[in-house]
C-alpha cells in the first residue's frame, strides 16, 4: 500500500494534464499519468517525478473495458486511489454543416463518457478508504457553447458539469467530493492550433488580455484535491481571466 496519496490524471502526457500531474507530485502525491500512448505516459511520469513513485499507463478513457483493466493495474501497484482528475479531452472543429457524425461521437465519447468510465471504475476504490477527490476539467464552453466553432465540444463539457453535480450529491455522504474547473483559452497544443486571427480575437475577449497558463489550472485543481477544500463539492471553478462572471 502506497503511503503517499495516489492521483490518477487522465490525458496527462502533455498540456494542462501534465501541469496538473507535476503540481500533484509537488504536493506529495504519487501520480499515474493515464494517456493513449504507454511510452509517452511513462516518459512524462519519469520527467515529473524522479522518485520513481509515479507511473505512466495506457488508458483510452473512451474504452470502458480498457479503463477497468488499467484501474485494476493501478490498484495492484498502489493499493489505493485518492484523487482522480478527468482531464483527457478532445475537440473537433467545424460548423454544423461540416462536422460529421464521427466528430460528434468522438468528442462526446472521450470528454463525457470518458469521465463516466473513469469515475465508474475508480470510485469503488476510493470508497474502500472513505475519502476521495474527483476533479473534472471542463471548459468555459460548458456555459457559453464553444466560441471557436466546435459543435460537440460545449455539449460534452456541459454534460461533464452536470455529471459533476450528480456524482457530488451521490458521493457527498461517502467522503468523496466531486468538482469541476472551467478554464478558458489556456496556452497548450490545443490552443496552438488556432490561427493568429482567432488567437487575437480570443485574447480581445479576455479582460486580463492574455491566455491562461497550464500551471494556473493546476493550482486550482491542487486546491480542490486538498484537505482544505473538504466542504466544497458540486462546484465549478472558473479560470478565465474575467471572461465570464456568472
Ligand atoms: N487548452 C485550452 O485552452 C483548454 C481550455 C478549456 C478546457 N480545456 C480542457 O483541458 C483538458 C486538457 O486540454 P489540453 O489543452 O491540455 O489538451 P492537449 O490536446 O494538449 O492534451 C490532451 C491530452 O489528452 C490525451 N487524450 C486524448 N484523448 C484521450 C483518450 N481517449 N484517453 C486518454 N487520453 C486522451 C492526449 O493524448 C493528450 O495527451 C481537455 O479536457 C480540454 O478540453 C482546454
Amino acid at each position: 500500500m502506497s503511503e503517499k496519496r495516489v492521483a490518477v490524471v487522465t490525458g496527462a502526457s502533455r498540456g494542462i494534464g501534465l501541469a496538473i500531474a507535476r503540481r500533484l507530485v509537488a504536493e506529495g502525491c504519487a501520480v499515474v499519468i493515464a494517456d493513449l500512448d504507454q511510452e509517452q505516459a511513462q516518459q512524462a511520469a519519469a520527467s515529473i517525478d524522479p522518485s520513481g513513485d509515479s507511473m505512466g499507463i495506457k488508458m483510452d478513457v473512451s474504452n470502458y473495458d480498457e479503463v477497468a483493466q488499467a484501474v485494476q493495474q493501478i490498484r495492484e501497484r498502489y493499493g489505493r486511489i485518492d484523487i482522480l482528475v478527468n482531464n483527457a479531452g478532445i475537440i473537433r472543429r467545424g460548423t454544423l454543416e461540416t462536422v460529421t457524425e464521427e466528430d460528434w461521437d468522438a468528442v462526446i465519447t472521450v470528454n463525457l463518457k470518458g469521465t463516466f468510465n473513469c469515475c465508474k471504475h475508480v470510485v469503488p476504490i476510493m470508497l474502500e478508504r472513505g475519502w476521495g477527490r474527483i476533479i473534472n476539467v471542463a471548459s468555459i464552453a460548458a456555459k457559453l457553447g464553444d466560441i471557436t466553432s466546435a459543435p460537440g465540444y460545449g455539449p460534452s463539457k456541459a454534460g461533464q458539469v452536470a455529471l459533476t453535480k450528480t456524482l457530488a450529491r451521490e458521493l457527498a455522504p461517502k467522503g468523496i467530493t466531486v468538482n469541476a474547473v472551467a478554464p478558458h483559452a489556456i496556452e497548450t497544443e490545443m490552443s496552438a492550433q488556432w490561427s493568429d486571427e482567432m488567437r487575437q480575437r480570443v485574447i480581445a475577449g479576455v479582460p486580463m488580455g492574455r491566455l491562461g497558463k497550464p500551471e494556473e489550472v493546476a493550482a486550482a485543481v491542487a486546491f480542490l484535491a486538498s484537505d482544505e477544500a473538504g466542504f466544497i463539492t458540486g462546484a465549478t471553478l472558473d479560470i478565465n481571466g474575467g471572461t465570464l462572471m456568472d
